[in-house]
């Protein structure tokens, strides 16, 4: 139905701090090795964000000011700006409004989208509802994380894993068969004992015992949470393209939530989709939750042409996880 009105991706960009925490790095910072993080997990560097006074929202705003940049979308003009977080600047506010100040957006309201490594796609289908509606006309939805400040460089599991960045895109109105055709999103709370963050909530607030246990940081029992992304990310796609009538065939890239590239090449095997069609930048970024759906359409946007069928997909803690059917606009 070419004039049903849908919501668009009209730009993305991305931010990634400068500092480099490559795998010899590591090596001098726990028993590791490259060797056991590249075949494990296909990691080279991860990005890591030390400028005094910097946070989640200063990566966020570094990638919506460049996307406002390269789409003339002026700040006054955004309705609704969406950022989908795990690493939010404080409890509260929300990192969405510190943002909107950061960037001088003043007509626009926003909140945080909490849902890990899924988050960009929750707040994509989210905010593509208030343009469906016809409520809005310009929103903005984010993805970013500053992992480093809940990653424990003292242990091996983790911390070799997770990055520190920002992606951003603009959502329009279309017209033209362009847009977000479908979405299939999931949770299941019972994952929480697989991923989370122990102390720090509500359940457990901060104190010195929390400190001394270590409990700030990411947890995970990673070959648990493998095994569920690969079913998560694989079924939801081919939900989404079955009620689609579409086949792998038709997909012209897949933009898989970057977590381990072990993990990237068995969707893809599962999908039957080759990987020239799928988009990697895991070597250089590492996991960075919710800013790595993003951060790859921003690094494969000059190889993407209007009308492209896309496959975004990701599984993270909640668990959270799903896909999103979209027709690429320009
Ligand atoms: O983004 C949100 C969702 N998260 C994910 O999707 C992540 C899913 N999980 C994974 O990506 C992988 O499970 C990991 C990369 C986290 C771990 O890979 P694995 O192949 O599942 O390794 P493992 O946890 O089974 O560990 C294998 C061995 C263990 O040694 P033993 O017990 O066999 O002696 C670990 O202690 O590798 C050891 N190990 C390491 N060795 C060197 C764990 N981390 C390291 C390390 N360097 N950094």
């Amino acid at each position: 139905m070419p004039n049903k009105l849908r919501a668009a991706i009209t730009g993305v960009n991305g931010w990634v701090p400068e500092d480099r925490l490559t795998n010899a790095d590591l090596e001098k910072m726990v028993d590791t090795s490259d060797e056991w993080i590249t075949t494990r997990t296909g990691i080279k560097e991860r990005r890591i964000l030390r400028t005094p006074g910097w946070a989640t929202s200063d990566m966020a705003a570094e990638a919506v000011r460049g996307l406002m940049l390269k789409t003339g979308l002026l700040p006054g003009e955004i309705d609704l700006l969406i950022v989908a977080t795990v690493t939010a600047d404080m409890v509260f506010p929300d990192t969405a409004n510190t943002v909107c100040d950061k960037i001088g957006a003043k007509n626009a309201f926003g909140f945080d989208i909490n849902a890990a490594c899924s988050g960009f796609l929750y707040a994509l289908a989210t905010g593509a509802q208030f343009i469906v509606a016809g409520a809005y006309e310009k929103v903005v939805v984010v993805g970013a994380d500053m992992m480093s400040s809940i990653t424990d460089y003292t242990d091996r599991n983790t911390c070799v894993l997770f990055g520190d960045g920002a992606g951003a895109v603009l959502l329009e109105g279309r017209r033209d068969g362009t847009g977000i055709q479908d979405f299939v999103l999931r949770g299941d709370g019972a994952g929480r004992e697989f991923l989370h963050m122990k102390s720090g909530g509500s359940l457990r607030p901060p104190s010195h015992e929390t400190v001394d246990r270590r409990e700030h940081y990411v947890y995970q029992e990673g070959k648990r949470v493998f095994k569920f992304a690969v079913e998560g990310m694989v079924s939801t796609a081919q939900e989404v393209l079955r009620r689609n009538h579409k086949t792998v065939d038709e997909v012209d890239w897949v933009v898989p939530h970057q977590a381990n590239m072990r993990i990237i090449t068995s969707v893809a095997e599962h999908l039957g989709v080759p990987m020239e069609k799928v988009m990697v930048n895991i070597h250089k970024y590492g996991n960075t939750t919710a800013a790595t759906i993003p951060l790859c359409l921003w690094e494969y946007e000059d190889r993407l042409k209007k009308g492209d069928n896309l496959i975004l997909t990701a599984f993270g803690g909640g668990f959270t996880w799903g896909s999103i059917y979209l027709k690429w606009a320009y």
